[in-house]
């Protein structure tokens, strides 16, 4: 096979780029990359979980094409994704004789996405970035849109760029070997692609979560191409995050707060969003935004899902207090996403403390 289509385009003038989602697209790698005109040499990212499983077949195809492989190994966690480890990538770069034609490839979930991404958005200020995700969440969505980062110990993400890749490779079938439990976390940000911007979506994922979750090819297919339509659709519009590119946060406001109050450990990052989503519904239909039965298909789908809703025994105030200390909000005032309609959402400022609680404690369980 010597023509694979892509399956999406992300129009950003001359940062556009194509996304191929395609059942075993892995193998065309190395052809892609030849493609592209990029190369000679590349430095591959990946871990060692993830690395166990595909950097044989990746690196093959790389090879294949004619091209000169460097493997570089981070070690598997959210705490690698620092300046340290981004500095060790610096030198196998050099090592690897990388030009500024000379692609660098994260093979991995969003972690090694977001390193490996940032190292090739600084290093020579700037090569070429090939994402080829391997979890739900990278291949929905962190894999798309520019964003790069490593942590700060004083805060996740607090040290990044925008550097758009040259080419994301999406293989369903990757999928396969990743635990359950992130799967369905993932599935958290797809089903927030439905309630922001496409309610045809959503009601396509209230019936067909029994296969998603079975993890048919033709239905993940689907579902990843239409999240990476909407996420290219939404970056195309406001790359940098002033405008419609905040919808993405929906969940995220009290999500990110749930994380920090449980010290990064009990809940997967899209758990998290989950029950910031239903708290954000709660909150919408109190306002009179939204709809209860709407409110109520969004809880039944997280539901189905297998994802959780609630959590036991946490201070209401704290969490009100780690959301006020979000990065996000910009000049003290907390700015909140929420859900007008099944396939809409908008933003809304200022809301009380005494209003915001009260949703808050409706998805606190007494331990
Ligand atoms: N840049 C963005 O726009 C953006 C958006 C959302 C999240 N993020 C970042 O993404 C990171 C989280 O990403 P994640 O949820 O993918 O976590 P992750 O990269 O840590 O992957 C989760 C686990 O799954 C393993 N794994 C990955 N693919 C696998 C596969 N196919 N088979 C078996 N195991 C596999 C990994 O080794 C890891 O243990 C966070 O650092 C977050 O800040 C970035
Ligand atoms: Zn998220």
């Amino acid at each position: 096979l010597n023509t694979v289509k892509h399956s999406l385009m992300v129009n950003l003038g001359a940062n556009s780029y194509p996304i191929y989602i395609q059942a075993g697209v892995l193998e065309h790698l190395g052809l892609l990359v030849q493609q592209a005109g990029l190369g000679p040499n590349v430095l591959l990212v990946t871990n060692p979980t993830v690395g166990g499983y595909y950097l044989v077949p990746a690196q093959r195809s790389l090879e294949a094409a004619g091209l000169r492989v460097s493997v570089a190994t981070v070690p598997d966690g959210e705490e690698y994704k620092s300046l340290e480890w981004a500095s060790r990538l610096y030198d196998a770069a050099l090592e690897a004789r990388l030009d500024r034609r000379s692609p660098v490839v994260a093979l991995g979930g969003g972690v090694i996405g977001d390193l490996a991404g940032f190292v090739a958005a600084t290093y020579l200020r700037g090569v070429p970035l090939i994402q080829i995700p391997t979890t739900l969440l990278a291949q929905v969505d962190s894999s798309v849109g520019g964003k790069v980062a490593v942590n700060h110990p004083r805060g996740k993400n607090l040290i990044g760029a925008f550097h758009q890749p040259a080419l994301v490779l999406i293989d369903p079938v990757l999928l396969r070997t990743l635990s359950q439990r992130e799967y369905i976390a993932g599935m958290a940000e797809v089903i927030k692609y439905g309630v922001i911007w496409d309610g045809d979506f959503f009601a396509y994922l209230e019936e067909e979560i029994a296969r998603a979750l079975q993890l048919d090819t033709e239905v993940t297919t689907r579902v990843i191409t239409r999240c990476c339509s909407i996420k290219a659709k939404i970056v195309e519009q406001d790359e940098r995050e002033y405008g419609v590119r905040t919808l993405l946060n929906l969940g995220h406001t009290v999500g990110h707060a749930i994380e920090a109050i449980t010290g990064y450990q009990a809940y997967r990052h899209g758990e998290a969003v989950a029950i910031g989503m239903v708290a954000a519904g709660l909150l919408a239909v109190e306002l009179g935004w939204w709809e209860k039965s709407d409110c109520e298909r969004l809880n039944q789908l997280l539901t189905r899902t297998g994802l959780p809703m609630t959590i036991p025994g946490v201070d209401p105030n704290r969490l009100l207090e780690l959301m006020q200390h979000d990065k996000k909000v910009l000049d003290g005032t907390l700015r909140w996403v929420l859900p007008r309609k099944l396939g809409e959402a908008g933003v809304v400022s200022q809301l009380s403390d005494d209003l915001v609680l009260r949703s808050l404690r409706r998805i606190i369980l007494d331990r």
